[in-house]
């Protein structure tokens, strides 16, 4: 879907996330959220925030998971997952503080293998992810699914690509203080979405969006394992479609 610009598309996902968690308020359900970070979907949060505040749309039956962290991470740090979505959307909403989760970055090498495995135990034990919101990394990576991560992956401990660490730098005020690795849900976690929406805006992410739409289903632009969902859809702005 192409929209005009990211602000109208922002909105038109921010209300498809709405109407699904009152449809599901009004069944006396939970919703399953899984939900991502960086500068893409920032516009979408900030409506949910107004819908929140303006047209009294609850959270209280949110369950939400992170796609991925840094690792290692402190969740205070300005670079946290954990500082961002607390930022642009937890701290502003009714969401229950123990039903949002977020890989953690704190912890010991030898605890990471069990807390991946409780990670995806715990979403499917709430009925799996009902929605799965995406941005895409310049090199195609969905959450930090780099390439060469198989389609059978799970949430696990990856070492970051120089493509995504370079992009990051400017964040962390020099290449050599991004972390090299992070722990991310797996294609196959994100594969069992019942719902999958990704987003992409501007000319820069074009590229790599024609590449996951129209190109070959390889390892190398992980992205493009979504056109083997089957609801799935990309949501871009006019200058994102430039390249399709
Ligand atoms: C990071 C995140 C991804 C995100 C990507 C794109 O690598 N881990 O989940 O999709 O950045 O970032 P941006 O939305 O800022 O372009």
């Amino acid at each position: 879907k192409i929209f005009n610009n990211s602000q109208i598309a922002s909105a038109a996902v921010a209300k498809e996330i709405a109407d699904l968690i009152r449809q599901r308020q009004q069944e006396g359900r939970s919703v399953v959220l899984g939900l991502a970070t960086g500068s893409t979907p920032i516009k979408v949060y900030k409506e949910l925030i107004r819908l929140h505040k303006e047209e009294g749309l609850s959270f209280s039956n949110v369950y939400s998971f992170n796609l991925d962290e840094y690792y290692p991470m402190q969740p205070d740090s300005v670079h946290s997952y954990v500082r961002f979505m607390e930022e642009q959307l937890f701290n502003h909403v009714d969401i229950p503080k123990g039903n949002y989760n977020i890989p953690n970055g704190t912890l010991a090498q030898d605890q990471i293998a069990a807390f991946c495995g409780d990670y995806e135990q715990k979403i499917e034990d709430l009925g799996g992810l009902d929605f799965q919101l995406l941005g895409i990394g310049g090199n195609g990576h969905i959450g930090f699914n780099e390439p060469g991560s198989l389609e059978n992956s799970r949430t696990r401990l990856i070492t970051l690509d120089h493509v995504t660490r370079a992009a990051a730098a400017g964040e962390f005020q020099g290449l050599r203080n991004v972390p090299r690795k992070a722990i991310t849900t797996g294609i196959s976690t994100i594969m069992k979405a019942r719902r999958i929406v990704l987003m992409g805006w501007g000319e820069g992410k074009s590229q790599i969006v024609a590449s996951a739409v129209e190109g070959p289903i390889t390892d190398q632009v992980p992205a493009s394992y979504l056109q083997l969902h089957s609801n799935t859809t990309f949501v871009i702005d006019e200058a994102c479609s430039s390249e399709l």
